[in-house]
């Protein structure tokens, strides 16, 4: 047989049986067949170079391995999900809808809420191009090369679409997961807690010929952009569209009507749940009609067409064997239950968190009782209650430290607060320990490998005291440490090394201000192009920031009234770390200078003011009303005479998705 034929031939088979193996659970044939043909194909592939391509299977085995993952902005933001814990909460649910939309009885899409990783895959003609995490909504990492070793997930599509990003969840199979802590285990390597666990660590690794050797899997759940063909207008019609493009798509998918059907759906996922092949944490509920989807509209980053009803969070009872205080980056003192370990939700337990005193009061929790521990999904796990039938009789109180228990600073507790506070700042070790760990976090700076253990040993040798003091570190010093061999030590070197290389935005939130997230650093950095700019800013000048108000204002403030914190940003500076600062430009050279743009209905993820600021920053005029002058209508959901206006006119009209794409990134807090 001509080799061309024999490696077409193969090709499809293996992809069957991916197909099989993957979304029908249900392999065709045992490892070692699928082994052989997979074997066969590579030879083949190897004696005939010329008849490789990007998107045979035999291309799934990774690539060289990065230094870190670029960012992706998304196109469309990855939003999240709103919870329902009880059926009354999706009765609620239901009723507002019905109201919203005027409708005696709504039809819903239900799903099972995976338990994995949200992934957005961007596939252009048809072909994979793209692969990126859910990150902050508006900004994920690029996790291309990762993806194209998973075998679920299609590298062509049946058809050749122009431009569509699926988006769904990367998950590992509970039999993959057991297969692999076996591996792990033989191999004296650390085993998982979790399939999720597993599937996070698998493709979060820079290096993806070891993804490659981790059977992940991939349920699609929706799609963001799509470009080149038209949707059908109902959620289970996009998901029999991305069957047929051949994308996999859960079987347990569906359409029912109205509460009932919603709880019927629930209850018998909940009874399903233990023989699925994957785990789940709940089930998802979505208005089937997009229409109606748009019409509904969304709140801040979550559809109020869709909600995710939960199953309960596991309890099992367990012993208070102590309570330790600890001291948090912000110098919150949190009381944390020591406990007998105990496997809960998919873990061991052997901590978890008080909250804070008045709730140790409220709920009478004493040392030496028999606890109740619940922990859902990947929430940290909390003491529910105390099971007062066997609490034995030499229990012990608790008494709240009256100095830090860290660094015996005074701690002071303020009135609209529940946390007493330790009053030392960065004196108190552990707060430094936690600013240094903050400061060096995936999103921060982005520093890997430095871990706990080793911040711990940092600062407690005074090594390193400030996130200054990093950029001072020299091998010498570090192969000192306990447990620190020359590799290691080098490679954390080369990851300081190229934290260097940041953005302002991520600068910023590195620095810990208090009440300063991620989302925050964007829009002061957005606000004012560059750290002198941020520096000199009043509390004036910072409330002209989106969503900063008085509080964020006032822990700048704070922040900067301090001369250390002053002095450390002025070390970060010369010790090399930097960023590229836009500083603003004028206004003829902005990209929309001299468009008039008009919005009309409702849109979804921005507000109307926030879509002008956006296109007025961008140079644009925004008008009331169309005219032959307008160059743009936007038009949102529920978009009337002002549309009706544009096309009688002949000006261009965008849907929502299309002036994204224009504005450029949106941000999502
Ligand atoms: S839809 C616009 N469907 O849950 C809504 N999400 O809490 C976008 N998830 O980030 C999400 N299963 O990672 C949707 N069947 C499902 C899902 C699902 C799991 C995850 C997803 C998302 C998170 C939201």
């Amino acid at each position: 047989m001509e080799a061309a034929v024999r490696i077409a031939q193969l090709r499809t088979e293996i992809e069957r049986h991916n197909y099989r193996y993957y979304v029908q659970d249900d392999p065709g044939i045992p490892d070692a067949e699928y082994d052989k043909l997979f074997r066969e194909l590579q030879t083949l592939e190897a004696q005939h170079p010329e008849l490789v391509s990007a998107d045979s299977p035999t291309q799934r085995v990774g690539s060289k391995p990065l230094k870190s993952f670029a960012e992706v902005p998304h196109r469309t933001p990855m939003l999240s999900l709103n919870n329902a814990f009880s059926d009354e909460e999706v009765r609620v649910f239901d009723t507002r809808i019905r109201e919203a939309l005027g409708i005696p009885e709504v039809e819903y899409a239900v799903e099972p809420k995976f338990d994995g990783l949200a992934v957005t895959l961007g596939y252009r003609d048809g072909v994979f191009v793209q692969g990126a995490t859910r990150g902050d909504g508006s900004t994920g990492e690029d996790v291309t090369e990762n993806l194209r070793t998973v075998r679920a997930i299609p590298l062509r599509l049946n058809e050749a679409i122009k431009d569509v990003e699926v988006r769904g969840e990367v998950l590992m199979l509970k039999a993959d997961f057991i297969k692999l802590n076996d591996v792990q285990r033989a191999r004296g390597e650390k085993e998982f807690a979790n399939p999720r666990n597993a599937a996070a660590g698998s493709l979060r690794q820079l290096d993806s010929r070891i993804t490659a050797n981790r059977r992940l899997s991939f349920f699609a759940y929706g799609i963001g952009l799509c470009d080149g063909v038209a949707l059908p207008g109902r959620h289970d019609r996009e998901m029999d569209l991305l069957r047929h493009w051949g994308v996999p798509v859960a079987r347990q998918c569906r359409v029912v009507r109205g509460l009932d059907g919603l709880l019927g759906f629930y209850r018998e996922i909940g009874a399903l749940r233990a023989a699925l092949p994957f785990d789940i944490d709940g089930v998802v509920y979505k208005v089937n009609d997009i229409a109606q989807q748009r019409q509904l509209g969304f709140v801040s980053r979550a559809p109020r067409f869709a909600i995710a009803h939960k199953f309960p969070a596991e309890e099992v009872m367990t012993t208070l064997l102590g309570i330790e205080v600890q001291v948090g980056r912000t110098g919150a003192l949190t009381p944390v239950a020591r406990l007998a370990p105990v496997f809960v939700g998919g873990v061991t337990v052997t901590n978890a968190t008080l909250h804070n005193e008045d709730e140790i009061r409220r709920k009478d929790v004493r040392i030496g009782d028999a606890v109740i521990v619940r922990r859902a999904g990947d929430v940290i796990p909390e003491v529910a209650r105390v099971a007062l039938e066997h609490r034995p009789a030499d229990v012990r109180e608790f008494v709240m430290p009256i100095t830090c228990p860290v660094c015996g600073s005074h701690i002071s507790r303020q009135e609209d607060e529940a946390a007493w506070r330790c009053t030392g700042g960065l004196f108190c070790p552990a707060q430094r320990k936690q600013a240094l760990l903050h400061f060096a976090s995936r999103r921060a700076m982005n520093i890997e490998g430095l871990g706990d253990k080793l911040v711990e040993q940092l600062v407690d040798t005074h090594i390193v005291n400030t996130p200054a003091d990093l950029y001072k570190l020299r091998l010498l010093k570090l192969i000192a440490l306990e447990r620190m061999g020359e590799k290691s030590a080098l490679n954390l070197l080369a990851a300081i090394e190229l934290s260097k290389h940041t953005t302002l935005a991520r600068f910023i939130y590195a620095l810990g201000i208090r009440n300063v997230g991620e989302s925050t650093a964007k829009d002061l950095a957005q606000h004012f192009g560059s750290l002198d700019n941020l520096l000199v800013a009043d509390a004036d000048a910072l409330q002209q920031v989106r969503d900063v108000g008085p509080v964020v204002a006032q822990s700048m403030a704070d922040f900067l009234a301090e001369a250390h914190n002053r002095e450390v940003i002025q070390q970060l500076r010369e010790a090399g770390v930097y960023w590229a600062e836009h500083q603003p430009q004028p206004a003829t050279s902005l990209p929309f200078s001299g468009k008039i743009f008009v919005l009309t209905g409702t849109l979804a993820v921005l507000t109307r003011d926030e879509a002008k600021e956006k296109l007025e920053a961008l140079g644009a005029k925004v008008s009331g009303s169309v005219s032959k002058k307008t160059d743009y209508v936007v038009a949102g959901a529920e978009a009337g005479s002002k549309l009706d206006k544009a096309h009688e006119l002949g000006v261009a009209v965008l849907d929502e998705a299309e002036f994204m794409n224009m504005v450029g990134q949106v941000s999502v807090a």
